[in-house]
């Protein structure tokens, strides 16, 4: 923990070692608050009105009134990237549902946190080994909002490591796979791309991802069944801080020859240059 970064913490600038919200807080109490984790390159955050738009439509989609306008949050956010002094960086906007007088329902105002946390150059050997993954059988509730719970990801990640796996898929009762604790879910069959619509979280990067795809391979945003992944080729998820990691091995199954693949390398590389020529 860097002791000197600058992160906003309900209304104050303060340090991290003294950054605290209340134990009444009802996102201490009962996990009532939603976020966003945006990054920057080269100082400049990538794709923050989606990061923020998205923020807002968390905060409906369970019902918490953010009483802070979008100019305000932006601006907070540029200033918190002022203030440190990272090329590259993880911020997240933590919006609190506030504290409690019952232990259940906010009473007042919700709370508002910036967290500014550096990030390490992009790991060339993460896209060089790919990943391994289990799936686990999960539907998560509201799978459009960003919220702050992440009890099951916690959990999905330890039985994970426990397989020697680094992440975990989820899959519905309907043996739809539908995405990784923290990033979206992509297929390719030949140069066809396919990734789930519904029921997941609307990933800036699998937007940016499937705009880099456009005209180059056919895309299908559609169900992806267990029983299909014994029949792709190529496999990986996307996320904000990870951008895209090939996947080479789910449970017990290789994906294609269990390397890395052509089509998943070409838009690594087209996402490389997008972000080598500022060119978003
Ligand atoms: C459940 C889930 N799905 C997908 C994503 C990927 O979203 P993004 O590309 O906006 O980082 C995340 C990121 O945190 C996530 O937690």
């Amino acid at each position: 923990m860097d002791t000197n970064a600058w992160w906003y913490i309900n209304s104050r600038w303060v340090h991290p070692q003294e950054a605290t919200i209340s134990i009444n807080d009802v996102a201490v109490l009962r996990g009532y608050s939603v976020f966003e984790a945006l990054r920057t390159y080269n100082r400049r955050p990538f794709h923050l009105d989606a990061h923020l738009t998205r923020l807002y439509r968390s905060a409906e989609l369970i019902d918490l009134p953010v009483t802070f306008d979008r100019d305000f949050l932006s601006q907070k956010v540029r200033e918190a990237i002022e203030r440190n002094s990272y090329t590259d960086a993880s911020v997240r906007m933590l919006v609190t549902g506030g504290i409690s007088e019952d232990g259940v329902l906010p009473a007042g105002e919700p709370g508002l946190a910036i967290m500014v946390t550096p990030l390490a150059a992009r790991d060339m050997q993460r896209f060089a080994q790919g990943l391994k993954l289990i799936t686990t059988r999960l539907q998560r509730t509201t799978p459009e909002a960003k919220t702050s719970n992440y009890t099951s990801a916690i959990r999905a990640l330890k039985a994970a490591a426990q397989r020697g796996a680094s992440d975990a898929l989820y899959v519905n009762e309907h043996d739809h796979v539908l995405e990784s604790t923290r990033g979206n879910f992509f297929v390719l069959r030949g140069t066809t791309l396919i990734t789930p619509q519904k029921e997941v979280l609307h990933g800036i990067t699998r937007e940016t991802v499937l705009a880099l795809a456009r005209g180059v391979f056919t895309i299908e945003e559609r169900a992806i069944l267990l029983s299909e992944l014994s029949e792709v080729d190529e496999a990986f998820i996307t996320s904000s801080s990870r951008e895209i990691t090939p996947v080479i091995q789910i449970d017990d199954q290789s994906i294609g020859n269990g390397q890395p693949g052509p089509h998943t390398y070409e838009l690594e590389q087209r996402f490389i240059e997008m972000i080598d020529k500022q060119d978003w």
